[in-house]
């Protein structure tokens, strides 16, 4: 339900002064991320996208000015068309966005640079970010909507020890997000000790600065991707912890990643391989997964999916370019549930999440449209 239809109100628990649209920002504007920033904030009930920002090298130019290459070029990477209303609006150099002109900020930006920006916007106003700059402090959540959205409490504690009227909250490396989704029913009924995930992800995911070459990645499998492994082993803990008091608990879970580059434009599998706390029939791990989230998507935000897992029994599925726009990159695909003999109370099962809708602009948006449920911005 919208806001502004009969009912939203009261379904949603939402004061009358929380359906007012919120000014925001999109640091990062130019990059991937940042223009699925544009497609997910292009008729938002909730969020008027004022501001664009990117590095100098786009700033004094119109936004289409700055995705122009050389050559001509539109370097515009969804498929949705370019927003027009946001065309010709200019982009300015995030060093120069004053927080108080806006009431959130999206970050979108390498993590190098996010982290002063960050810092700079932070203090003065809520800022939900793709980067990993922030991810691993103590009161910082990592937040997947539907998954450990109750973490968002934390930012509290921000307020009060670094004296900030803002916050940061990011979302994590766009691989963690689906594995996450699909171990949280899996934590939740039978709990997990262990997990053996490998990734076949996206080239989208790598972004434009500079990105995947199309040499390398055409015909091929890149078995490595810098510090992506480390960060999933790291992030997934957290994210699936508990929030005692004013920090979080990671989940005691051994995790062990192997994260590969292929072929495929959006959209990231994942193999995964999971011990669980006890033995469990494969029937009803497939009703925890199916069961998962409707108290988050009951809550009707305007970005998420009827369903946060949808669970198919065809062997071949999924598959990214089938799967990916499920929902519009908001539900998590996951396939072939089968017992493994390896890992002590084994199950191992298939997935599809997609890198930049879910995993970046669209699952950062239903982060800040939680905040302005919970009365946070
Ligand atoms: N792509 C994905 O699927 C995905 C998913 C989840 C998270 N993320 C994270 O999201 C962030 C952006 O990734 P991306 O894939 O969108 O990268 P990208 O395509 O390379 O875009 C980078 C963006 O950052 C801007 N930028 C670079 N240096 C800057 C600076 N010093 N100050 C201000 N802006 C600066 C660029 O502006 P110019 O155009 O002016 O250079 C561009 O808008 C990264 O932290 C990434 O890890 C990406």
């Amino acid at each position: 339900m919208w806001p502004g239809l009969p009912g939203f109100a009261k379904e949603t628990g939402m004061r009358p002064q929380q359906q007012q649209r919120r000014k925001v920002a999109v640091v990062g504007a130019t990059g991937v991320a940042g223009q699925h920033f544009l497609v997910a904030l292009a008729n938002h009930p909730w969020f008027e996208l004022s501001t664009l920002a990117a590095s100098e090298r786009s700033a004094g130019r119109s936004y289409r000015e700055a995705l122009t290459g050389p050559g001509g070029a539109l370097r515009w990477a969804c498929d949705e068309p370019l927003p027009e209303r946001f065309a010709a609006m200019p982009v300015i150099d995030a060093r120069a966005l004053d927080p108080r002109s806006v009431d959130l900020v999206f970050s979108a930006v390498e993590s190098d640079a996010a982290r002063p920006l960050e810092e700079g916007l932070a203090p003065h106003v809520p800022v939900v970010s793709t980067a990993s700059a922030f991810r691993y402090e103590d009161d910082v959540p990592i937040v997947v909507p539907g998954v450990n959205h109750e973490h968002c409490a934390l930012v509290k504690r921000q307020q009060r020890e670094r004296g900030w009227r803002g916050f940061v909250i990011p979302i994590p490396n766009c691989t963690t997000t689906g594995l996450v989704v699909a171990l949280a029913p899996l934590v939740r009924s039978f709990g997990v000790r262990s997990v053996v995930m490998t990734s076949l992800q996206a080239i989208s995911g790598a972004g434009r600065s500079p990105g995947v070459v199309a040499l390398d990645i055409l015909d091929n499998v890149i078995p490595f991707i810098p510090k992506e492994e480390e960060k999933v082993q790291r992030e997934t803990a957290k994210i699936l912890g508990r929030l005692e008091g004013d920090r979080i608990a990671p989940l005691d879970v051994a995790v062990s990643a192997t994260c590969t580059r292929v072929n495929v434009r959006d959209g990231h599998t994942l193999t995964v391989n999971a011990g669980l706390g006890k033995k469990a029939p494969l029937a009803a791990v497939a009703d925890a997964l199916r069961a998962f989230g409707r108290e988050f998507t009951d809550l009707g935000l305007p970005s998420a999916p009827p369903e946060l897992i949808q669970l198919t029994e065809d062997p071949y599925r999924p598959q990214p370019r089938i799967d990916r726009h499920m929902h519009d990159g908001m539900t998590t695909v996951v396939g072939r549930l089968r017992e493994d003999s390896v890992l002590p109370n084994g199950v191992k099962l298939v997935l599809v999440s997609h890198n930049t809708k879910m995993g970046a602009a669209k699952g950062a948006t239903l982060v800040a449209e939680y905040l302005v449920h919970r009365g946070l911005v």
